[in-house]
């Protein structure tokens, strides 16, 4: 990639096999977009098939559509399609609830089912709501469970047959290194642990094969790079043969075997359908839906390619052109390693992060001084690479993150 230019750029963009993706999405003129690890962008079939929902489905069908419109069959349906973009069989997913949510009534299963055992086990640098939802699950069950958190480089050691279940998130939220999923999936079982693996930033970014590994439950998000819409509902995955030994905490009538019986006592639905609790969210679904459909016209090698490259681009041009200017490349440099994003640190990230918001280059900023930046290989160019950093350059160089209103940290950062 020898004296990368912008025009250079624009020819990888030419010949790019996913550049037709982009115009299947909402992008805004003007706007460079790096934050679909976050909130991914709309894809423009959402709003009218929305419309159409709303129109047809919700005002003429009314109640008639659970079963016209199958709506009764959306967590199931949706599951199964993600279940093609994670490796997974069908049946093995449902979508329903948050991802904290899911995680939370996996956790609880994986307890239960692991009587005998006291501990989850996870690592200090996992995503805080996975943390959290395990302290709270700990602590609802009066102190004959604990959470272990242990350093990264302790994982494996620290696996034993105390342990569980092993929780932890695929892809870092922070700096984007991904797991070796293989050894540390392997590494649980070896001591008798279930594996649990939050693939919130991994589904849409990078390849995964929860058969191929033997992987028992994973978790992740439907509005970071699948395009679910804000707040989209979550996924949950339970290999097949575990399904019917993991009970659901949280025991509501969808989950039921007969929820139109009304009888008076719980009975879990068999299989994957049982980790549903309430009414599911239609329209959510339906968004969720558009957007899982994009995904499997798409080529997922082909995505891993591109977003590779996207990342050597940016950490090239970060350490080509901005040398001197007291930025840390974050992210792993070997391509292998990385998700799809790349973080970096500045002392000043945040004001760094909102003067770049200014210019129209969105990326997000985590504390205490990472600015990420997400590469969606459907909707990012390489030349929104270029212009990125180019930004990234000017912004650092001139000193216009020291704006004083760049100081003032707004809610959602
Ligand atoms: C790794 C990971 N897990 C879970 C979540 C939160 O998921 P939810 O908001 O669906 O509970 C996030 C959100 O950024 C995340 O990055």
């Amino acid at each position: 990639m020898a004296g990368v230019d912008r025009q250079t750029c624009d020819g990888f963009d030419r010949q790019d096999p996913l550049a037709r993706f982009r115009d299947e999405f909402v992008i805004p003129e003007g706007l460079i977009y790096l934050d679909g690890n976050s909130l991914g962008a709309l894809p423009r079939a959402t709003g009218p098939r929305l419309q159409r929902v709303i129109a047809e489905e919700w005002g003429s069908g009314l109640i008639r559509s659970w079963n016209a419109a199958h709506w009764i069959d959306a967590p199931r349906r949706v599951g199964d399609k993600i279940a093609r973009l994670i490796g997974a069989q069908p049946g093995e997913v449902i979508v329903a609830d948050s991802t904290s949510v899911d995680l939370f009534k996996l956790l609880a299963g994986a307890l239960r089912l692991q009587s005998g055992r006291h501990f989850i086990l996870t690592e200090a640098q996992n995503f805080p709501t996975d943390l959290y939802v395990a302290e709270g699950l700990v602590d609802l069950l009066g102190g004959r469970h604990a959470l272990r958190v242990v350093d990264r480089a302790e994982l494996v050691a620290a696996v034993d047959s105390s342990v569980a279940v092993l929780m932890l998130t695929h892809v870092d939220y922070g700096s984007g290194l991904i797991h070796d999923m293989a050894a540390l999936t392997a590494a649980a079982h070896a001591h008798g642990a279930l594996m649990l693996w939050d693939l919130s930033h991994s589904a849409g970014a990078v390849p995964v094969d929860l058969t191929g590994h033997q992987v028992d439950l994973a978790v992740g998000c439907g509005y970071k790079y699948l395009n679910g819409g804000p707040g989209a509902p979550a996924y949950a995955f339970i290999r097949r043969s575990l399904q019917d030994a993991v009970p659901s905490p949280l025991s509501g009538w969808m989950g039921h075997a007969a929820p139109f019986d009304f009888e008076g006592h719980y009975r879990p639905a068999p299989g994957i359908v049982r980790q549903l609790a309430g009414t599911p969210p239609i329209l959510s679904l339906a968004a969720l839906e558009v957007a899982v459909d994009l995904w499997l016209r798409v080529d997922q090698e082909e995505v891993r390619r591109k977003s590779m490259a996207l990342g050597d681009l940016f950490i090239r041009l970060v350490d080509e052109r901005c040398r001197g200017l007291g930025l840390e490349v974050a992210s792993p440099r070997e391509r292998q390693r990385r998700g799809s994003q790349v973080s970096l640190r500045h002392r000043d990230g945040y004001r760094v992060m909102r003067a770049l918001i200014d210019r129209g280059v969105i990326g997000d900023f985590r504390t205490p001084d990472l600015m990420r930046f997400g590469l969606t290989p459907l909707y990012s160019r390489y030349v929104d690479v270029w212009d990125a950093v180019d930004a990234l350059r000017e912004v650092l160089a001139s000193g216009a993150f020291e704006r004083p209103e760049y100081g003032t940290r707004l809610a959602v950062t």
